[in-house]
C-alpha cells in the first residue's frame, strides 16, 4: 500500500544548491512511512507507464496530484525551542537575556509545576509548531520531571519528531524554580529518559520501527549547573553515545562574563583529547588546554559534554579557540536570528562558521524569538546576515559565505538537512530521497490559502503573468518559477500555506489536517 504524490517537489542537495522538479513522482510506503522511490521528471502523458513500471495499481495506492502553486518540501527542523515558554510569545521583548530570564521566563517556567497546566499548555504548542511546519523539533521543557514526561506524552499523541530535555538547574536560577542537588536533577533526568524510551511505538499508519520522540540531555547553560551536575551529565552521556546533547553558548556579553567567572582557569577537569586535527583557523596551532579553559566552550568541552550529536544554541559571540574545538568535537551550531535581535544578544556570523565547516541548522528559541515559525527564524538569518556583511569592511574575496548575504538555497538548507545534521537525523530526515522517511510539507503559495503578503500563482496564471504557454515567449523555465514560489513562501509564507504536515508518513498536521 502506498500514497503517490505526483507535482512540484523541492529538496535541498547541498549547502548552495536544491532540486526544483515541476513533475515529479514520489511514492511513500503506507507500512513504513518511508519514501520509497522517486520519479524526477514524469509527463502527464507518461504517468500510467510510469506507474505501472512501479507497479503502482490503482488498488493498492492512494494517488494525490498537486496543483500549479503546491509543492512538496522537506519538514522543518527546529533545532531549538523552548515548549513552556510559548505562552509568553510577544511578552518582555525590552530585556535582554540575564533580566528576561529572571523577569519573565522563570516566572512562568514555574507553573508547569502544575502538570493540569502543562498538559493544556503544551497540547496547544505542539499544535502550533506542527501547523507551522516544524516536523521535527529539539525541545527544552522545564524542571520538572512530571511535567517534562507530559510535554513527551503529548508530542507521541500528535506523531511528531522531537527530541525533548528536562532543563538542569542547581544553581543561579530563583528559589522558586531550582533543583535541590545535582544528584536530585541527575536522577530525575535518568527518570525521565526511562520514561521516554519506554513510550510506545507510534500508531495508526506510517509506524516506523524507530521511535519518533527521544530524549536529550539539557543542561539549561553553565550558569544554571554546578561542575558536580555538568560533571554528572558528561558521564550520564558516555554511557550512551547515541543520547543527543543541548544546551546555550556564546549568547550574551553578560551571561560570557558570568561563565568565565564561575569557571576559573584551572577550575576545570581535563577535557577528553582532541584529535589531532584540531586546528585554529590561525595558522595550524591545536587548541591548546589552557585556552580551552577560560572559553564558554571549554567549559562544556570539559565535562564530555561537547561531542557530533550536541545542539549548541545561539554561537554570537564564539572566540576562535571556541570555533575549533566545536568543529573538532563535530558538534552543531542552532542559529535562533529572531531571538538574537529581539534580546538584544547580537548578529552571529553564521557565514564564516559554515566556512569553518560547523553544522548549522536554525532554531525560533521561543519565547526569546517571538515566532514558532521556523519561516520567520529563515526570514531573520538572511536580514541577520544581511546586517553582518554591511558592517565587514572588506569581505574575504575567497569566502564561500564568510561576511555574504546567505543565498536562498543556504537559507532552506539549515531549515531542513541543516537541521537534520545538528540533531544528527541527516539519514532519515532533512531532504526528500529514497529510504528517507517522508516527513515533509505540502506547501501551496494558491491565491486560495488566504495569505495577502503573497501574489498567488494561480492569479498569477489569470493575468497572463504565469508560465503556461499563452503564445507569448516565456520569461522563466519551470525551474524558475517554482525556485520563485520557495522564495516567495520563505520570506511571505505562514501557517496559511502550509497546507499538509507528514510524519513519518502520517498526517500529523498543517491547514488541511484541520478542516
Ligand atoms: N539561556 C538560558 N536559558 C535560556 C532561555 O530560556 N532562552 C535563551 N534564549 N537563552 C537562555
Ligand atoms: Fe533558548
Amino acid at each position: 500500500m502506498s500514497t503517490i504524490f505526483y507535482g512540484a517537489l523541492i529538496t535541498p542537495t547541498s549547502l548552495t544548491e536544491y532540486r526544483a522538479l515541476p513533475r515529479a513522482l514520489l511514492s511513500v510506503s503506507r507500512d513504513t512511512g518511508d519514501i520509497e522511490w522517486i520519479e524526477d521528471d514524469v509527463a502527464a502523458s507518461e504517468l500510467q507507464d510510469a506507474l505501472a513500471r512501479h507497479g503502482a495499481v490503482s488498488e493498492n495506492v492512494d494517488f494525490v496530484e498537486l496543483k500549479l502553486g503546491e509543492f512538496l518540501i522537506p519538514g522543518f527542523v527546529d533545532t531549538h525551542i523552548h515548549a513552556p515558554q510559548v505562552p509568553n510569545l510577544g511578552s518582555g521583548q525590552e530585556h535582554e537575556l540575564l533580566d528576561w530570564l529572571a523577569e519573565v521566563t522563570f516566572p512562568m517556567e514555574a507553573r508547569f509545576a502544575d502538570a493540569d497546566f502543562a498538559k493544556r499548555a503544551y497540547s496547544s504548542v505542539i499544535k502550533r509548531t506542527l501547523d507551522y511546519g516544524s516536523t521535527t523539533c529539539c525541545y527544552y521543557g522545564t524542571l520538572h520531571l512530571e511535567g517534562t514526561k507530559i510535554l513527551a506524552d503529548v508530542i507521541h499523541s500528535y506523531g511528531q519528531r522531537a527530541f525533548v530535555g528536562k532543563c538542569n538547574m542547581d544553581r543561579n536560577s530563583p528559589e522558586y524554580y531550582v533543583e535541590p542537588s545535582a544528584d536530585a536533577s541527575l536522577a530525575a533526568t535518568r527518570a525521565l529518559i526511562a520514561h521516554i524510551q519506554a513510550l510506545p511505538p507510534p500508531t495508526g499508519s506510517g509506524t516506523a520501527a524507530e521511535p519518533l520522540v527521544r530524549p536529550i540531555l539539557t543542561p539549561r547553560f553553565a550558569i544554571s549547573c554546578t561542575g558536580e551536575l555538568l560533571d554528572g551529565l558528561g558521564k550520564l552521556a558516555a554511557e550512551d553515545a547515541g543520547l543527543r546533547i543541548q544546551t546555550h553558548i556564546s549568547e550574551n556579553a553578560a551571561e560570557i562574563v558570568f561563565t568565565k567567572q564561575l569557571f576559573p582557569p584551572g577550575s576545570l577537569p581535563a577535557p577528553p583529547p582532541l584529535p589531532d586535527a584540531a586546528t585554529t583557523k590561525a595558522g595550524g596551532k591545536v587548541a591548546n588546554g589552557k585556552a580551552r579553559e577560560t572559553t564558554y566552550a571549554g567549559v562544556y568541552d570539559a565535562y564530555g559534554l561537547l561531542r557530533h550529536n550536541t545542539v549548541l544554541a545561539h554561537a554570537v559571540h564564539l572566540e576562535e579557540e571556541e570555533i575549533a574545538i566545536i568543529q573538532a568535537r563535530r558538534a552543531g551550531i542552532s542559529h535562533c536570528p529572531t531571538s538574537n535581535f529581539n534580546l538584544r544578544s547580537g548578529c552571529a556570523r553564521i557565514g564564516m562558521l559554515l566556512d569553518r565547516g560547523l553544522k548549522v541548522g536554525l532554531g525560533t528559541d521561543v519565547s526569546g524569538g517571538f515566532s514558532p515559525s521556523i519561516l520567520t527564524a529563515v526570514q531573520h538569518a538572511s536580514m541577520c546576515s544581511k546586517v553582518v556583511a554591511l558592517h565587514t569592511e572588506s569581505t574575504p574575496p575567497d569566502s564561500r559565505f564568510t561576511d555574504r548575504q546567505l543565498p536562498i538555497a543556504t537559507l532552506f538548507y539549515l531549515a531542513t538537512l541543516g537541521g537534520a545534521e545538528v540533531c544528527d537525523l541527516q539519514a532519515r530526515i532533512g531532504s526528500l530521497a529514497p529510504g528517507k522517511a517522508f516527513d515533509a510539507l505540502v506547501v501551496s503559495v494558491r491565491s486560495e490559502t488566504g495569505n495577502p503578503a503573497i501574489w498567488g500563482m494561480d492569479t498569477a496564471e489569470e493575468l497572463g503573468m504565469g508560465l503556461r504557454d499563452d503564445g507569448r515567449t516565456r520569461t522563466k523555465t519551470e525551474e524558475e518559477e517554482l525556485a520563485g514560489m520557495l522564495e516567495k513562501f520563505l520570506f511571505c509564507g505562514d501557517d496559511r500555506n502550509v497546507r499538509r504536515v507528514y510524519v513519518q508518513g502520517r498526517l500529523a498536521g498543517g491547514k488541511e489536517s484541520r478542516v
